[in-house]
């Protein structure tokens, strides 16, 4: 198959040195990667700002901001089997960017936001026969925040990890992850390592309804 994986946090700038961004350190991301070229799938990972080697045999795109996230994956789209999103896309940038670092005097101590696209949501309409994979990090309602994120971003499995326990989700190196298909019960899996949950993500691709 031809998977396109994306990785990491990304990084809305405010000014040249200060950004609003998240905790993703891209392991999830890269963990899909690497067990996918293992496999022997052709891997294309667009990765947000992280200090990760690239796996071998991955084909590495790097992006900082939300917007430039989307930009590839809508280039990278065509020609891909599955998409696997594990990227902690910011869900808002600040309205300006300033060319200069704001000075501490000068500064409003208000940052006014606007939303950014969410990238599923804009690349559904090209969806056809992909099979589009997402994550869901969420601290609380987790079981029908997944099941509605399943339905409204018209994904084929959504993996959805709680990031509010110590020992799975964002930095650490194990996840404790939930299946989410459409017409199925949850299934849910045991606390694993990263290289594990996506060994089962890698599987659960190679066995899907086509
Ligand atoms: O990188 P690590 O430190 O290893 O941590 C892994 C992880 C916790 C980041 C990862 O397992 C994870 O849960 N990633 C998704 C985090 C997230 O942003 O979830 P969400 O509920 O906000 O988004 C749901 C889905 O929509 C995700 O597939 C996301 O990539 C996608 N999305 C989100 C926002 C947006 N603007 N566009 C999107 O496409």
């Amino acid at each position: 198959m031809n998977l396109l994986v994306t990785a990491g946090p990304t990084r809305e700038m405010l000014d040249p040195v200060r950004f609003f961004s998240n905790r993703s350190t891209g392991k999830m991301g890269f963990a899909v990667a690497s067990v996918a070229a293992c496999h022997g799938h052709n891997v294309r990972l667009i990765a947000g700002p992280v200090a990760l080697a690239t796996p071998e045999g991955v084909e590495r795109i790097d992006v900082i901001s939300a917007r430039d996230m989307l930009a590839a994956v809508e280039k990278n789209l065509d020609g891909c089997d599955a998409l696997v999103m594990t990227a902690a896309v910011a869900d808002w940038r600040p309205c300006h960017e300033n060319a200069q670092k704001l000075k501490k005097g000068t500064m409003s101590p208000v940052i006014e936001l606007e939303p950014n696209p969410d990238i599923l949501k804009t690349i559904a309409p090209r969806k056809g026969k992909k099979i589009f994979v997402g994550f869901a990090a969420e601290t609380e309602n987790l079981l029908a925040e997944a099941q509605r994120k399943l339905v409204e971003k018209k994904l084929d499995l959504l993996v959805a990890n709680d990031v509010s326990c110590h020992d799975s989700g964002f930095e650490v190196e194990t996840n404790r992850v939930i299946f989410f298909t459409p017409g199925n019960p949850p299934e849910h899996l045991p606390l694993m390592r990263k290289s594990e949950v996506a060994e089962r993500i890698v599987e659960w691709l190679g066995r899907r309804p086509s």
